[in-house]
């Protein structure tokens, strides 16, 4: 498949912010954030072990890390080579053996198949990404389940009634000392690739969840509220109108 024409830029991006991304992964680590990850992903694997994972979109490694602490096999991927390579060392860092990977989640093909198949905060930048649910749908063992962690981050974006309430919640936010963790001209560059992209456009869960029934998957599940605790005071009041959701569907 010919590459997408923007790959080059879109993986530019987060080759630029590797070393943040890398900061704040690492911070989870050493904090509270690590536990609550921790029991999140518990509760959601029912407490199972050794279950292979394949966990999209990595960033720096904080749900390969975790997950592979927890006792699953897994496969990591990425196409931002700067971010693969902060897993990488996080991984050799919190000595754990992760399969690490660094191509795009669309054009990835393997043989292999999991019993789940994870992501954070990536599915909103994906340029097609009902190509990508199909493609987990096929790399899953029947009773396998999608895991996508999430949010409208730029719903905002698309929508002037959503760009009101999150210009009023920065406004209240930069007032209460929050900081945003990216210079304002890489803020102004993830905004414009943002704007090329699908899930801007839509309201979600709701989308995937009638997306991913329409795949094949079953016992769509969705979860809120799960959020607050991650967040600094700042932070809280930044994504106000943005909380996180988790779908979990079966094959
Ligand atoms: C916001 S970061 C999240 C990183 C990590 N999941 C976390 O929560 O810490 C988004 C990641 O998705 C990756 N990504 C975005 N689009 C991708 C694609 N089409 N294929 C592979 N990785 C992609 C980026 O390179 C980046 O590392």
């Amino acid at each position: 498949m010919a590459e997408h024409k923007l790959a080059q830029q879109y993986r530019d991006y987060w080759d630029k912010g590797a070393d943040v991304y890398d900061e704040i992964v690492n911070t989870e680590f050493a904090t509270d954030t690590y536990d609550q990850w921790n029991a999140i992903l518990g509760h959601l694997l029912s407490e199972k072990r050794n279950l292979k994972i394949l966990d999209v979109g990595t960033g720096p490694g904080f749900f390969a890390v975790l997950l592979s602490r927890m006792g699953h096999q897994v496969t990591a991927i990425d196409s931002s080579p700067e971010m693969v390579a902060r897993a990488k060392q996080n991984a050799q860092k919190y000595n754990c053996n992760i399969k690490i990977i660094e191509t795009d989640i669309i054009e990835y093909k393997t043989e292999e198949t999991f019993d789940i198949v994870i992501s954070r905060n990536v599915t909103w930048f994906l340029y097609n990404p009902v190509a990508a649910y199909q493609n987990w749908y096929g790399m899953l063992n029947d009773g396998g389940q999608v895991i996508i962690f999430d949010a409208n981050w730029n719903l905002f974006l698309s929508n002037p009634q959503e760009a009101e309430l999150f210009r009023k919640a920065k406004e209240e936010a930069i007032d209460q000392g929050y900081l945003p963790y990216r210079e304002e001209k890489d803020i102004e560059e993830g905004d414009q690739l943002a704007l090329t992209l699908p899930l801007t456009y839509v309201r979600r869960p709701g989308w995937d969840s009638e997306m991913l029934k329409f795949i094949g998957f079953t016992k769509i599940q969705v979860h809120e509220g799960f959020d607050a605790g991650f967040y600094s005071t700042g932070e809280k009041i930044l994504n106000r109108h943005r909380p996180m959701f988790a779908i979990v569907a079966e094959k």
